[in-house]
């Protein structure tokens, strides 16, 4: 059987649709050129018909990528695959990944349609996909509580209709390993055409399994992956793609494949991931947590430093996690900054460029020494603001620890001057209550967390905050030398996308 396991890259579309993950166009295209680098074989980019913003950041995607498959999914419907056809057909591989349900309770409370009409629809829908690009995912959502005879039936309808990538979801995170695996044999039984496409797998994590189902599908014959950077995902998440290329590659001795991963991009991509989305990764994640190469007790440190293999079972360098190098200063110049920007891998336009480089002028006058996630911050920080509805103009606060904090915050609002005065027990609380006035609106703190990007104490700070307006998740992020600073435009950057 074929050894080659395809990456196929989801964060930026059931990734994205997780509370709180939420990006803009322009952190959606920097997640995908650094995915293209990791050597995922798939991205995929978004779902096209789900609004405008989603439609022109997959077309943007597939304008741009270089390297990777870039899909686009659509439920099995002509309007949303003409709308997915539109957004991905300037890619170099476009492929349309289309869906429809296949277990009886999402066929009979969700779809409200017979069997037959839904393996009609699946057929039609992957014939009209396939006449307009050459590449269609056929994926048969809640696959797990459906029946193998069924799933049979409609995977060869649709491989005669033009699906070459098959996917068996496990939608709701329900399936176990040994469960998963006869599962899949089963169908590979019952259909006639199965193994003459690629077997894809989808797993949700909502009993911890995703990874494992994930691999005991691939002793099942399934070839492609579907997963997320730091396993973001709907709920509790997907399978996440730093965890199964390292089992892959650690565990070379059972798991005998090979894959497209550039594995040392790995820490880059996990971090990226979580600045622009502000969503931490705990610290004893798998992989790429903060903990997941410290060895604290004693007794590890030294066998570490006697034989890293008494502890170690993979390198730091083998996931790209490399000492924190000082690199730059207030006396660098603009070629030096450009050469250490292109080292990190970014590619910027001249205008971007000239931002980032007055950005890192500035942050020079502020800080001694500058290091590589110093630039990465702010390269990946939102330097674009003039469009934006609401902007900082400036804030004072006075605070100690025997009186009440005061904030004065004035802010721009369409062009509009206004000034907010609060008093509160702490300063982001006081200038958040500043803001509010200015505002006139109450929006809930879902969240709020302040973080060092590096080390010292004129460290760059990282805040991420996230308010909840009308039942859905909005989150800010900004990064500053100035934490209350931070605070504010993470919180303005929330109240610019609600
Ligand atoms: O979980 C799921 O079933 C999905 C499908 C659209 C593939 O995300
Ligand atoms: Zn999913």
């Amino acid at each position: 059987m074929d050894k080659q396991i395809y990456f196929f890259d989801t964060s930026l579309r059931d990734g994205e649709q997780s509370p709180g993950c939420s990006m803009n166009k322009r952190e959606k295209l920097l997640l995908a050129k650094q995915l293209d680098k990791l050597g995922v074989d798939v991205i995929e980019a978004g779902f096209a018909a789900a609004s405008q913003g989603d439609f022109e950041s997959v077309q943007e995607i597939a304008r741009e990528i270089k390297n990777s498959t870039v899909a686009v999914l659509a439920r099995a419907i002509k309007g949303d695959i003409d709308r997915a056809y539109e957004a991905v057909k300037e890619a170099k591989k476009p492929r349309i990944h289309t869906f429809i349900a296949t277990s009886d309770i999402h066929m009979k409370y969700k779809l409200n349609m017979k069997p037959e009409e839904v393996i009609k629809r699946a057929e039609e829908m992957v014939k009209y996909a396939k006449s307009l690009v050459p590449e269609v995912e056929f994926s048969a959502e809640d696959a797990t509580r459906s029946s193998t005879d069924f799933l049979a039936k409609i995977f060869d309808r649709a491989i005669l209709a033009g699906a070459t990538i098959i996917n068996i979801p496990d939608t709701v995170g329900y399936v176990t390993p040994d469960k998963f695996y006869e599962f899949i044999m089963e169908i590979r039984e019952k259909s006639k055409y199965l193994d003459r496409v690629t077997i894809s797998v989808h797993c949700h994590n909502d009993l911890g399994l995703a990874v494992a189902n994930t691999l005991a599908a691939a002793k099942a014959g399934a070839r492609q992956f579907e997963c997320t950077i730091n396993g973001i995902g709907e709920r509790a998440g997907n399978a996440a793609l730093e965890e199964l290329i390292m089992i892959i590659k650690t565990r070379k001795d059972i798991y005998d494949f090979q894959t497209n991963i550039v594995t040392e991009e790995i820490f880059k991509t996990s971090q990226l991931l979580s600045r622009i989305t502000g969503s931490y990764i705990q610290a004893n994640k798998a992989i790429v947590g903060e903990n997941a190469f410290a060895h604290e007790s004693g007794i590890h440190q030294h066998g570490v430093l006697n034989n890293r293999e008494t502890y170690e079972i993979m390198t730091p360098e083998s996931i790209g996690l490399k000492e924190n190098k000082m690199v730059l200063g207030k006396h660098s110049g603009r070629h030096a900054f450009r050469d250490r920007i292109e080292t990190l891998g970014f590619n910027l336009d001249e205008e971007e460029f000239n931002k980032a480089f007055q950005q890192f002028k500035s942050l020079a006058d502020q800080k001694k020494t500058i290091y590589d996630s110093d630039i990465e911050a702010l390269i990946t920080r939102k330097t674009n603001r003039e469009n934006n509805k609401y902007k900082l103009k400036r804030f004072v606060i006075s605070s100690g620890n025997t009186i009440s904090s005061v904030a004065s915050v004035v802010l721009d609002i369409d062009g509009q001057v206004v000034e907010g005065l609060a008093s509160a027990g702490g300063p982001i609380d006081a200038a958040v209550s500043a803001m509010e006035k200015c505002l006139g609106m109450e929006l809930s703190f879902e969240d709020y967390s302040l973080q060092s990007i590096t080390e010292g104490t004129d460290a760059l700070g990282y805040a991420s905050v996230k308010l909840k307006f009308d039942g859905k998740t909005y989150s800010g992020r900004d990064v500053s030398v100035d934490v209350v600073e931070a605070s504010i435009n993470a919180y303005l950057d929330a109240v610019n996308k609600i």
